[in-house]
């Protein structure tokens, strides 16, 4: 079987592939390197449909092919598959009134356009999502690739940003979300000290495949170095309305037994809510580290 015979993009800039005739519970290496392969070709995003057959420990296997799984030390051990530390349950299933997965309501739009944690490093450089109950509507991901809105930018527009910095903050998100939601408690002084704003590249190089891309999850950046605010936010903002426009973006809707990977270097990715108090969602979430966006 060759992997590269059976995909279909699923944007009309090429970001995004959707793999076919793939049995995640019969892998083997050569299929692991074609789909890696793929991944890296179609931007960092490929979705694989079909799976609902398939055990944590096929879906484990499929994803360390594709970096180091991330342990889940920071959620409540009730939440993680029983034996599988690394894969966690997200979603707002319950037992006995308590929740047994993560259970995160996005917010209704406009989209909350994001790369995971990149006010940290090293960051995750990936996750994966296979659902295994979805509501009927609602409970969306969007999925943006970054490459693809770099390559399409105008040349003056990528000489302007060449070599522009930003400054990303976990205290800037968090605050965001509090005008949103006033009960979410300010940063303490712990995850203030423990996550401190860093600078990154807007457009950062892919380590493996060398590409360039936006690196651009607005909502963590508090500020652009040597522009004023304003002239700063209009700039990232622009480019943000160029990168999630219809040709780079992709809205998955969820179908038990669907796999989505992407690459947190050079995608953003976004959920859109649902009704949680007549429908049930369950995922499990697999996220993984390696190689970090080179200029860093
Ligand atoms: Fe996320």
């Amino acid at each position: 079987m060759t992997v590269k015979s059976g995909y279909s993009p699923l944007t009309r800039s090429g970001f995004g592939a959707e793999l076919d005739g793939l049995d995640l519970a019969r892998l083997d290496e050569a299929m692991v390197d074609e789909a890696m392969d793929v991944f890296h070709e179609a931007g960092g995003l490929i979705v694989i449909r079909d799976q609902g057959h398939i055990e944590p420990a096929d879906l484990l296997e499929f994803v360390t092919g594709f970096g180091t799984p991330e342990g889940n030390e920071k959620y409540d051990p009730g939440f993680l598959v029983p034996g599988y530390p690394d894969v966690l349950r997200i979603g707002n299933t319950k037992e006995n009134g308590r929740y047994t997965s993560l259970f995160i309501q996005a917010d209704p739009p406009p989209l909350l356009w994001h790369m995971d944690d990149s006010f940290r490093h090293p960051q995750p450089v990936g996750s994966c999502l296979f659902c295994l109950r979805t509501p009927p509507e609602g409970g969306e991901t969007g999925f943006a690739g970054m490459t693809a809105a770099y390559e399409g930018l105008p040349e003056d527009v990528k000489e302007r940003i060449a070599s522009i910095r930003t400054v990303h903050s976990y205290n800037h998100l968090n605050e965001l979300l509090r005008k949103k939601n006033p009960h979410r408690p300010p940063l303490g002084e712990a995850l203030l000290a423990q996550f401190p704003p860093i600078v990154r590249p807007l457009v950062a190089r892919h380590p493996e495949t060398g590409r360039k891309s936006l690196y651009l999850p607005l909502c963590h950046i508090e500020s652009v170095e040597g522009l004023e605010k304003a002239e700063g936010e209009a700039l990232l903002k622009g480019l943000q309305e160029h990168a999630t426009g219809a040709a780079y973006t992709y809205m998955h809707r969820w179908r038990p037994g669907d796999l989505v990977v992407w690459d947190n270097r050079c995608t953003l990715h976004a959920p859109t809510p649902f009704d949680d108090s007549r429908h049930e969602r369950l995922m499990y979430r697999l996220t993984f580290g390696g190689r970090q966006i080179a200029g860093f």
